[in-house]
């Protein structure tokens, strides 16, 4: 992972350079990564605060031979690569809220957004977007934005060297995925359930049709939240914004 770096001072997204780069004849695990966007964007077509300089903004394409419904377990194993290499440069301890939020103290550090490209129900390939705030300082947040958003710099005191953060990255998230791929989904998914704040406490959980309240119980082997409400039903979550308490 990152043996190919398509570097970009300015960009759109890295995620829309590297759909195009993804049907390409690009290798495995090469990696777009800009210094600013001006179009970053999260999960549901939110925007995604990309100001330049301030952070790693990137796009890692990946080409598992797994069905399509076990795409989302990339996500997840991307969110204990990026746990893990956010603690090796700077001793902090996030954690993951469901489905791939890293936060530190309760305000988000990091977000994750796959996206696939499958042609004929075989995944073609796989465009992890990794948005990581690294070095903004509270004023550089709208107010909106201060009481949920975090960076590494506001939280460990000091400023965090990008280019080794993106670095620590690469090397989790390649061992990790070689795990991944000679193991299996499982012992990603015991470190994953290792790192997440929502398991085992109560949860109410926004979706589309409505919300929910009970008890997070953990995921399943796709990623699937589930969720025990007061009655003792078990509700399986595929999509949702998760509220802990
Ligand atoms: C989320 O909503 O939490 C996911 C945020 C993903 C942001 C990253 S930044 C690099 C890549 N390019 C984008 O436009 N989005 C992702």
């Amino acid at each position: 992972i990152g043996q190919e770096i398509h570097y970009h001072e300015t960009v759109d997204s890295t995620q829309k350079i590297a759909h195009r780069l993804g049907f390409e004849n690009v290798p495995e695990g090469t990696v777009v990564v800009a210094d600013e966007q001006v179009g970053g964007r999260g999960r549901m077509n939110r925007p995604w605060h990309s100001a330049k300089g301030t952070g790693v903004w990137m796009s890692i394409i990946l080409r598992p031979s797994i069905p399509l419904p076990k795409a989302p377990q990339l996500t997840l194993l991307t969110a204990v690569a990026v746990v893990q290499a956010i603690g090796d440069c700077t001793e902090l301890e996030p954690h993951i809220k469901w489905p791939n939020d890293i936060l530190i103290n309760g305000k988000k550090v990091t977000g994750i957004l796959t996206e696939l490209q499958a042609e004929a129900d075989q995944i073609h390939s796989v465009i992890i977007g990794i948005g990581i705030n690294v070095n903004q300082q509270k004023s550089d947040y709208p107010p909106e934005l201060q009481s949920i958003a975090t960076s590494l710099a506001i939280e460990k005191g000091e400023f965090v060297n990008r280019a080794e953060l993106i670095q620590a990255v690469f090397t989790r998230l390649e061992k990790l995925y070689a795990l991944y791929l000679e193991k299996g989904f499982l012992p990603i998914k015991l470190l994953w359930e290792s790192y997440a704040i929502s398991i085992g406490k109560k949860i109410t959980a926004r979706t589309l049709s409505g919300n929910l309240t009970g008890k997070a119980l953990g995921i399943t082997d796709d990623g699937v939240l589930m969720l025990e409400d007061d009655q003792g039903t078990i509700h399986q979550i595929y999509s949702a914004d998760i509220e802990i308490g």
